[in-house]
């Protein structure tokens, strides 16, 4: 669905994604994993056209070379922002219409909307509030529905679960298992490897830009690098 090619992001002397190969089937979801500074944010901006790249970008055998952000998102690409980007002094229900403003007419979008608070009472509770009053998981939750209202094909997930309490981060994960089952596919970058591992089909873990490893789930876990750095267990 998704093919990623040399894929080379920059800014200025730093050269953040060094020529980078990655490719997403239809209906998976596959984890980008990778410290920090890795290129992970930088890899998911270059697809949703919101940074300058070199190399190619397929989706569904098209090029995505050239397009603006709102093309890529009426493509079928929707980006769940790293740190959420909620707009805070906006109501919760401004936000989530402003997901699908690219996409569609005023009224199908309240339709949505309203779609979307049937699916997370908290935001049709909070609808006429400010969305910077909401706790981090909550406005979590905004940020993904927010993504949703534009109806996305595949949907580019970066650190969901960042900064959230424990039965937080699995009512997130809980919440990307049904989206796959809804037939979204899933590019999702996460620092809760074990979790990310254990819902994904394919990871990848990026370092300095580069892809170090990739495979099956069950291949990456397996692999020292990943079970030294990141999941703590020795060999
Ligand atoms: N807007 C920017 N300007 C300059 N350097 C940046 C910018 N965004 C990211 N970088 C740098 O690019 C590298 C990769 O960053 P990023 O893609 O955010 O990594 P990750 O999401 O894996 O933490 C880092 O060295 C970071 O400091
Ligand atoms: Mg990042």
């Amino acid at each position: 669905m998704l093919d990623v090619a040399s894929l080379k992001v920059r800014y200025g002397a730093v050269e953040a994604v060094r020529g980078l190969d990655l490719a997403v089937g239809k209906g998976e979801i596959v984890a980008v994993l990778g410290a920090n500074g890795a290129g992970k944010s930088s890899t998911l901006a270059a697809i949703s056209g919101l940074t300058p790249c070199s190399g190619e970008i397929t989706f569904e055998g098209k090029s995505l070379k050239g397009l603006s952000p709102e093309a890529i998102t009426r493509a079928g690409i929707g980006l769940v922002p790293e740190g959420r980007r909620i707009f805070a002094g906006l109501t919760v229900s401004e936000n989530l219409l402003l997901g699908g403003a690219v996409h569609a007419a005023p009224v199908e979008l309240r339709q949505r909307a309203a779609e979307m608070q049937d699916r997370f009472p908290i935001l049709a509770e909070r609808r006429h509030q400010k969305a910077g009053l909401m706790s981090g998981g909550e406005q979590q939750m905004l940020a993904i529905a927010r993504a949703l209202m534009a109806r996305p094909k595949l949907l580019l997930m970066d650190e969901p679960s960042l900064g959230l309490a424990p039965q937080v981060v699995e009512a997130v994960f809980d919440l990307i298992a049904s989206l796959r089952g809804e037939g979204i596919t899933i590019l999702l970058v996460e620092q809760n490897v074990p979790m990310s591992l254990d819902i994904a089909d394919h990871a990848l873990v990026l370092a300095q830009g580069r892809l170090s490893v990739c495979g099956t789930t069950e291949e990456v876990s397996r692999s020292e690098a990943v079970r030294g750095a990141y999941l703590g267990l020795s060999a």
